[in-house]
């Protein structure tokens, strides 16, 4: 059975916040409802998951991979944060980053293939901590074939860090090591999310 990783729940029945209480920039207030999670929150939430990360893959060189193009302000501000710990401390480990995209197509099987782009070529992930971080987390079905991919390369470690998790019959059951809020299935925007898609 899955583990559930620590994680703020918003649950179903959370009003969030009314749009006047905040600064809303003005260009997608239109498209707004609620705030469910203020942006001080990211933050608090986010430094801890940056102590999360180097407490369990502290011991070795890490490699952080960010999933492009979405949420790269998390994974900005998250490595921030580990940098700063990593600093700080009598063991202080190498850390290097890369940017991967991913595209997904069906094979003739009808199963699901996975076409990492960008970065460096994946055997650097060799014998590495390797981080991989996303900004949502939904059906997990593509996190869960990027894992299977990596994990080919015979990394010392892998471990998925996200910011959200939603909660969806759709999922396939996948939970990440690190989740910072676990949210209703609602289209969520901000902090550099996905906006301009057909979702909305
Ligand atoms: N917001 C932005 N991008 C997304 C979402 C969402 O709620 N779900 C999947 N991609
Ligand atoms: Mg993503």
């Amino acid at each position: 059975m899955a583990t559930c990783s620590p994680r703020v729940m918003i649950s179903d029945d959370e009003p969030g916040c009314d749009l006047d209480l905040f600064c809303i920039p003005h260009h997608y207030a239109a498209d707004l409802e609620r705030v469910f999670i203020p942006h001080g929150l990211i933050v608090d939430r986010t430094k801890r998951l940056a102590q999360d990360v180097m407490k369990e893959m502290g011991g070795h060189h890490i490699i952080a991979l960010c999933v492009f193009k979405m949420g790269y302000k998390f994974f900005a501000d998250l490595l921030d944060y580990i940098k700063v710990l990593n600093r700080n401390s009598d063991r202080s480990i190498p850390m290097t980053v890369d940017f991967i995209r991913l595209k997904s197509y069906c094979n003739d099987q009808s199963t699901k293939d996975l076409k990492v782009i960008g970065g460096d070529d994946l055997s650097t992930l060799t014998r590495k901590n390797v981080l991989i971080v996303e900004d949502i987390l939904d059906t997990g079905k593509t996190t869960q074939t990027l894992l299977s991919l990596v994990k080919q390369y015979n990394p010392k470690m892998v471990k998925i860090a996200s910011l959200l998790v939603k909660r969806t019959s759709q999922s396939v059951g996948y939970r990440p090591g690190f989740v910072g809020f676990e949210i209703l299935d609602n289209f969520v925007i901000g902090y550099t999310l996905d906006y301009n898609t057909s979702g909305i």
